[in-house]
Order: C-alpha cells, then structure tokens, then sequence
C-alpha cells in the first residue's frame, strides 16, 4: 500500500512509519512542514533515521498549501495518516490561528484529496482533550464532547466534525484516534516527561500544576503505534468512527514525578502551583471499542517505559 503520513517529523509520525518500514511492505509518503514550535533539530534527526529506507519518500510542505495536493496525485495513495498538527494546550492561549490552520484547514484539504483521489481510509488524529471539563470517568467515545476547555480541544472537535461530514457526503472511511498523553523516545520537549527529565537533571526548578494533584493516563508510544496499526488493518463496518488511545490507568502527576527521580536518582526541586487555564484535571480512557475493533491492548505500565524514555533522552543528549 502507499500510505501518506503528515507530521513524520512529528513524535507519533516518526514512530509510526518506523514501525511501517521495518515490516517493510508498505511504501510511505512523509510530510511535514518541520515548523519551529520545538527545536527542528529533532525532528530532523528524526527524519534522517527514516530516510535510511528506500521505501521512504519525504516531502517538505505545509498541508495548508493546496499545490501539494498537486504533487500527491502521482503517489496513488490507498491511505491517509493526518497526524500534523499545532499540538499542546498551552500554546493555544499564545498562537490561535496556528491552531485554525493546520488543524482545521489542514484537515479539510487533506479531505479534500481523500474525496477527489479516492482515497480508501483516513485516520487522523484526535485528543484526549476534547473530552474537557467532563467529570463521568473514564472518557468514553459514546459521550458528548461539547464543551472543549481550550482552543487546541476545540480544533481537534473540528477535525472530527469535518471528518464526520466528509465521510457522510463522500463515503471516506474515516477513524479518528483520540490519543492520550502520550510519551517515549524522542517524545516531544513541550511535554511533561520531557520537562521534568531535562530540568532535574539540569538541576533546575520544576513547576507542578494543580499542586501535582493532576491524574494523566500516560500512554507509552509503541502502545500508540500498535493502536495506529490496528486502524490501519481494521475492515471498517461503518463510515466514521472515533476511538480512545490510552493506557487506560491514570497516574497521579506526583507519583509520576517521583519515579522519573528515582529513575535519575536525583531529587526534584519542586515549584507548586495552581490549575492553568485550558488544562484537565484528569484523563482517563474507556477503551473498550478500541480493545475490539483495533485490537489495542497496552502493555507499557510507566514503570517500563520511563526508564526507556530517560535512556533515550542521556543517550541523546550525551549526559553522562
Ligand atoms: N503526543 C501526544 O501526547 C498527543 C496527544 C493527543 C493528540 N496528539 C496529536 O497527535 C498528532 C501528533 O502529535 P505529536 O506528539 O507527534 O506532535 P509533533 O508536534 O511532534 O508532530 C507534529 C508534526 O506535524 C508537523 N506540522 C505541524 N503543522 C503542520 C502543517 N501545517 N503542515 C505540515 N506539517 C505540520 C510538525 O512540524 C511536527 O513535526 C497531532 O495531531 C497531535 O495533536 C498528540
């Protein structure tokens, strides 16, 4: 199959299509814009490792811009992975429109081409985040997500909704995978488990939102992986489907703290503070329509997977 994945500079991307050309039967189309919402350099050292396949074909483009859609047609894709995306919460209160663009425009041209191309499957991106203030745990697929809490939740509702009209009108099957706090090697800087691990070791001061009373279901990447394969092989029974990806056991941020120190056996110096604006307080996956349709079982507790992602991060970083 051709499979076009955006965002394979991206933490989730990279993965994906690593995992895709070791089994080497597909051929992949990456595309990304290697924008500098974090440092480019690892998202090129990313890509430097995927270029290595000759299965692989990079493009460098914004999905916001039409003529690529020109450049694809030859490609003959069968399926369409979107994960680019302006990703993280906070972000969303400093740059909307990066928001509009490149997960609602960026969607609605990628569908575009799904429709006009016919392109068999499109499996995007959500967030655990569209699930917002929502107090019935844990978040389900079956319930009502009206009510996002920050602009990014807000754009990946929209992406839904688009999908769900595309697939309505035009017969794209789609599935959206609503992804929960996901982490590993070559995980994203603006992320927790990065921030915590770099400045402890830097022996620099860590703030702690909500007074570390926060619960996250931190997913473990090759876990995410395998959900993204599961959408890839399943026969789709319907037009438009969601689905959670999430560990499905939510970590008290303390405790989560606690065994990244372990881990370096360094202690943390601790700034507490209050709840930010646009944050949960908890994520907490249902995957039951996940475990039966995508066959998605995780198996990475944290106590497996940050030693791996610290691993990765001295040896990346060269600490000693
Ligand atoms: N990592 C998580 O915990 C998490 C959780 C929920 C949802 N998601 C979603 O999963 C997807 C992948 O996330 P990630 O963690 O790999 O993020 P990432 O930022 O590492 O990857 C996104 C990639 O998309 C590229 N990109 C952004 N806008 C683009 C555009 N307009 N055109 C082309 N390329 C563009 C970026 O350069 C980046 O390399 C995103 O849609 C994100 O919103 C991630």
């Amino acid at each position: 199959m051709n499979i076009l994945i955006t965002g394979v500079a991206g933490f989730i991307g990279f993965h994906t299509s690593l995992s895709l050309l070791e089994q080497q039967k597909d051929k992949i189309i990456g595309i990304d814009n290697l924008n500098s919402y974090y440092n480019v350099k690892l998202k090129k050292d990313r890509l430097q490792i995927l270029n290595k396949y000759k299965n692989f074909k990079f493009i460098k483009n914004d999905i916001q811009d039409k003529s690529l859609f020109n450049k694809l047609k030859k490609f003959k894709i069968d399926i369409i992975i979107n994960l680019a995306a302006q990703a993280g919460v906070r972000y969303s209160l400093k740059d909307p429109y990066s928001y509009i663009n490149s997960n609602i425009l960026g969607q609605i041209n990628l569908l575009e081409f799904a429709k006009k191309n016919k392109v068999r499957k499109f499996i995007y991106a959500s967030s655990s985040s569209v699930y917002g203030g929502n107090r019935i745990l844990p978040f389900s697929v079956k319930h009502r997500v009206d009510n996002p809490i920050s602009l990014y939740a807000a754009s990946k509702k929209s992406s839904e909704l688009l999908a769900e009209c595309y697939s309505h009108l035009f017969e794209i099957k789609c599935i959206g995978l609503r992804f929960f706090t996901v982490y590993g090697p070559w995980g994203r800087p603006d992320m927790a488990t990065f921030i915590f691990t770099k400045k402890i070791l830097e022996k620099k001061r860590i703030d702690i939102f909500n007074y570390g009373k926060m619960q996250r279901d931190f997913t473990y990447i090759d876990d995410i992986v395998d959900g993204i394969q599961g959408a890839i092989k399943l026969e789709c029974y319907f037009k438009h489907k969601v689905y959670n990806l999430g560990n499905s056991h939510p970590e008290v941020l303390a405790d989560f703290i606690s065994l990244i120190e372990e881990n370096l056996n360094l202690k943390a110096k601790k700034n507490y503070l209050p709840m930010q604006p646009g944050d949960v307080e908890r994520t907490f996956a249902d995957i039951k329509e996940s475990k039966k349709d995508l066959k998605f079982f995780p198996k990475t507790t944290i106590i497996e997977g940050i030693p791996k992602f610290i691993d990765w991060y001295k040896d990346y970083y060269k600490f000693k």
